[in-house]
């Protein structure tokens, strides 16, 4: 595929890892599996590698980009934690939680990583591969989701070609990621409110963002878009759609036989890409429960169903 880059693909054992470091330390862009999704990662204290980032995805510089952390006392240089920020972190991390937080001035890092927000997102990811990859190459790296902007997030490494084949320097394999949804948002306020920005993987108390505000622009209503027609709620298949069953409602990709909201959620984006390579022309959806995961399944699948525009 003609492309800037011959894109490698790397294996998640010593000399795969080498050589991600080497092209990260280098400013180049590494696609990284994550235990929620591929991440498409730069470091985050270069304002060339940053750029690359956004170049790569052809994302709007004014969407903020989530920085991922191998410790605490990293996290700790980057930004404000109030105790409510801390008692989370130490509850969640590692793990699929991102915490919007107070950035630090002295934080020094690329300006574009929080297009300009005083706030930074920080995540520290449970995926040994992502993991040791972030002890080695000793500095936070920016990651979104390693897809083109507007798109299907990639769950495995084929996904990420299927986008950004050409146009980064590696993918890292590490196989099929075990959430399959991107991580809880959720920012802390000065005066210790709890603010959820974006359903996740871990379901929290904290009251659902009041809604209307796009305080995380990458919650536009259009995302995650499979480029047809996706009707939700579905229990009769027609002939011209590619199916996406749930529990008794059957279809050409099963998100769970059983029924299972955590299975459901890991399948989600395969299920989502398979439709939008298949002949069909339309995507139809079983309904799927609004409660655990399945509001951050219901979210994706609000958002995949609205046309761009
Ligand atoms: O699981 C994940 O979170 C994955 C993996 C790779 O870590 N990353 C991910 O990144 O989903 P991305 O860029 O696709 O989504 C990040 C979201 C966007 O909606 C962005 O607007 C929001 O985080 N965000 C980033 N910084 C923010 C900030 N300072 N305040 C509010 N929202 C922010
Ligand atoms: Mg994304």
């Amino acid at each position: 595929m003609g492309g800037k880059y011959v894109t490698e693909t790397l294996r998640a054992e010593a000399g795969g890892l080498a050589r991600a470091t080497e092209i990260l330390r280098e400013g180049g862009l590494v696609a990284v599996p994550t235990e929620t999704v591929y991440g498409l990662a730069a470091r985050a204290d270069s304002d060339a590698a940053v750029a690359g980032i956004y170049a790569a995805k052809g994302r709007p510089s004014f969407n903020p980009l989530i920085v991922h952390v191998a410790s605490f006392e990293q996290a700790h240089a980057l930004a404000e934690f109030t105790p409510e920020a801390e008692r989370l972190a130490e509850e969640h991390w590692p793990g699929p939680l991102t915490l919007v937080l107070p950035r630090r001035h002295d934080a020094g890092l690329a300006a574009a990583v929080t297009a300009g927000l005083d706030t930074l997102a920080l995540r520290m990811p449970a995926h040994p591969v992502m993991q040791r990859l972030l002890k080695e190459v000793g500095l936070p790296l920016a990651a979104p989701s390693a897809n083109r902007s507007g798109f299907i997030s990639p769950t495995t490494p084929a996904h990420v070609l299927a986008s950004l084949d050409g146009r980064i320097h590696a993918v890292l394999d590490g196989g099929e990621c075990e959430r399959g949804l991107e991580s809880t948002i959720v920012a802390v306020r000065a005066d210790g409110a709890v603010e959820v920005l974006r359903p996740g993987p871990i379901a929290l108390e904290a009251k659902a963002g009041e809604g209307e505000r796009i305080e995380a622009p990458g919650q536009l209503a259009s995302h995650y878009a499979p480029g047809k027609p996706v009707r939700l709620a579905a229990t009769q298949v027609a002939p011209d759609d590619f199916m996406i069953g749930f529990g008794a409602v059957g279809g050409d990709c099963t998100l769970s036989a059983s029924g299972d909201l955590a299975e459901a959620a890991a399948r989600l984006y395969a299920c989502l890409h398979e439709g939008a390579r298949s002949d069909k022309p339309r995507i139809a959806v079983a309904p799927i429960p609004e409660e655990g995961v399945g509001i951050a399944i219901n979210d994706r699948l609000r958002r995949a169903a609205t046309p761009p525009g």
